[in-house]
């Protein structure tokens, strides 16, 4: 059975028995129909991905009440498997993006069952109330419906192996549902895991407690507790591993409250979500900003001692690609742009279908043909700790990662040779690396217009060089085929003399180092 391990801070997702890399896309909103797929699965396949991320439309799956149709996951399951990818399955549910859009159309038109939120003017918002039993009640029904069939279907393949419960929950328009109901139960005292969680010594009621918070920190208590009911009558039916996706605050500068959708998990919320969602594995980030700035500092609000990182939707431009080694590197169990298909569908009207798709995905491509090899070797070595990644910045050049004894220097934009050129960075900035420890001096290193060198500790480099200075005894080119390495030459000469230089080719380099 597919699941979240976790190991001296460190976390896993096993399938088959063994940690998994999910090399992963995701496709459009729309793409999941069977008339589509063939336009999907090019794309995928040029990208090498291990994983498909689809939707499972909860308005295509109960076209009336209680009567289940299961056509669509089942061929979504069908599909990954004549293409031996696993899958993902994401339930649009309640939320998508907010809104209730995947809801039923029998839901749509009994609104008096099935209520929106209110605002604080008193006008209903496109966002479903939390406190609606029967929306709730509705929910669970056919998510667990979901999962039983896949328990049937799948159970002992596991194709399906992580399953998404809502898509970006919460509300834009409302700081939190100001219904009857709604107001109710924000009169009432808030709980006392959520205090713990929030770690505040105060009592009363959410304005008591937690002031001008108090309606975004309901709104994620009420969300999040709507979301674990779901997860969990689907787990009791089949207990596949869980999480749910984050449209995210700006982590640098968030702003005023209300701009971002409030209720969502996102890094101010993280702890009421954990305590109000105990039956999801992990919060993941949907990341669309593609500065390096706001895109580690939301890696490194996600990974956290009680949250494993999962990046699940992240942007298909350029930009965004350079950050798979980094993601990675930061214990990240998987990957995954967004919209990543040629169905001519998506939100731009500008972008012109299918156009050079081969160049927009470049970088994605090299990314998963160069990890697709060693894409459990690394998820074990990340278990371990033993991974870490860069992705270029802008500003500086120079990116060390620290394995003990060794340093991995990263330098983007060094000029050729040697010779006192300092490094100038790429413009664009696209580069990155991920860097492997395999043993106390060996390393696997792969990288994107980069130049990788070591520093043993204690070394003094330069005029003045003094201590222990890094030899390489081997640098073998090569990949690993069923999981055996197989080197096809070694490095040396121009190709080590002053650092191993990785172009944008996807090659994969074994370092055995020692000190002179
Ligand atoms: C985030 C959502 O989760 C996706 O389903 C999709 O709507 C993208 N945004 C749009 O880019």
């Amino acid at each position: 059975m597919p699941k979240l391990v976790a190991q001296d801070g460190h976390y896993a997702l096993m399938v088959d028995g063994a940690p998994y890399l999910m090399l992963g896309a995701q496709i459009h909103n729309s793409s999941a129909w069977p008339g589509m797929m063939a336009k999907v699965w090019p794309t995928l396949e040029a990208m090498q991905v291990n994983t498909m991320e689809a939707p499972v439309y909860w308005e295509a799956m109960e076209p009336s009440e209680g009567k289940y149709d299961f056509a669509q996951a089942d061929m979504l399951v069908a599909q990954a498997r004549e293409h031996s990818v696993r899958l993902v399955l994401l339930w649009f549910g309640t939320w998508k993006n907010g809104s209730g859009h995947y809801i039923p159309e029998w839901m749509k038109r009994d609104e008096a069952k099935y209520p929106h939120v209110v605002n604080e003017k008193g006008r209903t918002v496109d966002s479903l109330s939390p406190h609606a039993p029967a929306t709730l009640a509705a929910d669970k029904r056919a998510f667990a419906a979901l999962m039983r069939h896949l328990k049937a279907t799948d159970g002992t393949r596991h194709t399906v192996i992580l399953v998404q419960v809502e898509n970006e929950t919460g509300t834009y328009g409302s700081m939190r549902d100001y219904s009857a109901a709604g107001n109710t139960r924000f009169e009432q005292e808030v709980p006392g895991a959520v205090r713990t969680a929030m770690k505040t010594t105060k009592t009363g009621t959410w304005e008591a407690v937690f002031g001008d918070e108090a309606d975004e920190f309901f709104h994620a208590w009420s969300i999040a507790r709507y979301v674990d009911e779901v997860a969990a009558a689907g787990k009791a039916e089949y207990g596949l591993p869980m999480y749910t996706n984050a449209a995210l605050r700006d982590p640098i500068s968030p702003g005023r409250q209300g701009h971002w959708e409030n209720g969502a998990p996102t890094d101010d919320v993280l702890p009421i979500w954990k305590v109000g969602a105990p039956s999801l594995d992990l919060l993941a980030p949907d990341i669309y900003m593609d500065d390096h700035a706001r895109y580690t500092k939301v890696l490194d609000l996600y990974a956290r001692p009680d949250n494993a990182l999962l990046v699940p939707e992240t942007g298909s431009g350029p930009a965004y690609a350079r950050y798979c080694f980094a993601v990675i590197g930061r214990g990240g169990l998987g990957f995954s742009p967004f919209g990543v298909d040629a169905t001519g569908a998506g939100s731009d009207p500008n972008a012109v279908a299918g156009a050079k798709s081969e160049d927009r995905y470049a970088q994605f491509n090299y990314n998963y043909e160069v990890l697709r090899p060693v894409d459990r070797l690394i998820a074990r070595l990340n278990f371990e700790g033993k991974v870490k990644g860069s992705a270029e910045q802008p500003t500086a050049h120079v990116e060390e990662l620290a394995f003990g004894d060794w340093t991995a220097v990263v330098q983007y934009g060094r000029p050729q040779f040697g010779n006192g050129g300092q490094p100038v960075g790429n413009t664009p900035p696209t580069g990155e690396a991920l860097v492997a420890q395999m043993g106390p001096a060996e390393f696997l290193v792969m990288a994107y217009h980069a130049r990788v060198d070591f520093r043993p500790k204690g070394a003094v480099e330069g005029a003045s060089a003094s201590g222990p200075q890094r030899q390489f005894l081997k640098v073998e080119e090569g990949t690993y085929v069923d999981g055996v390495w197989k080197a096809l030459r070694i490095w040396n000469g121009d190709e080590t003399d002053y650092g191993l230089n990785f172009r944008t080719s996807p090659v994969m380099l074994r370092v055995t180092l020692a000190t002179y």
